[in-house]
């Protein structure tokens, strides 16, 4: 078992595309296993390996459909493409990268989803609602994408102002 550090917002990492996994070997599966450790360490819904500092089309998500069901399926989704998209939703976000917000996003209701397993099996996941809403929240990260490139301009500016000033502050030890 291992916590992995999460970067945050702004790294300069957060903001790069991922390569596609192409080995499926043992240090996939205990890098999955640390991030699914660290998902619900902090506690979230989704992690996606960007954040913990690997470049890798990879992302970890609670896959229960109930909140107090929370980590009863948490999955890992390696290479996942979304491969269909319908319907509107506005699903009030936060992410484990960006301290200290959370906005309404315009999202997609419902989306397929073809991945691979840690095995490299081909697989496809259908979601609605909040686990959709995890699944492209998460892939978005794999193309350096944060939910804060959803809001208008005017709201992200507002909140990178606000992490300037906190930046200036003095630390208190
Ligand atoms: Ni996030």
């Amino acid at each position: 078992m291992a916590i992995l550090p999460i970067l945050k917002y702004p790294d300069p990492l957060l903001l790069e595309v991922s390569e596609p996994v192409t080995e499926f070997d043992e240090s996939l599966k205990k890098l999955s296993s640390d991030m699914i450790d660290t998902l619900k360490d902090a506690p979230g819904a989704g992690l996606a390996a960007p954040q913990i500092g690997k470049r890798i089309r990879l992302i970890v998500m609670d896959n229960s459909s109930l909140e107090d069901e929370q980590y009863n399926d948490v999955i890992t989704l390696v290479n996942p493409v979304i491969v269909h998209a319908e319907g509107k939703q506005v699903y009030m976000e936060g992410c484990l990268s960006v301290e200290d917000l959370q906005s309404n996003v315009n999202r997609y209701l419902r989306v397929k989803v073809d991945y691979q397993d840690l095995y490299g099996n081909p697989k496809t996941i259908e979601a609605s609602e909040r686990r959709a809403v995890i699944l492209q929240h998460e892939i978005d990260h794999l193309d350096g994408v944060l939910f804060l490139d959803h809001l208008s301009p005017l709201k992200r500016e507002l909140y990178i102002k606000r992490m300037r000033k906190q930046a200036k502050k003095p630390q208190k030890s």
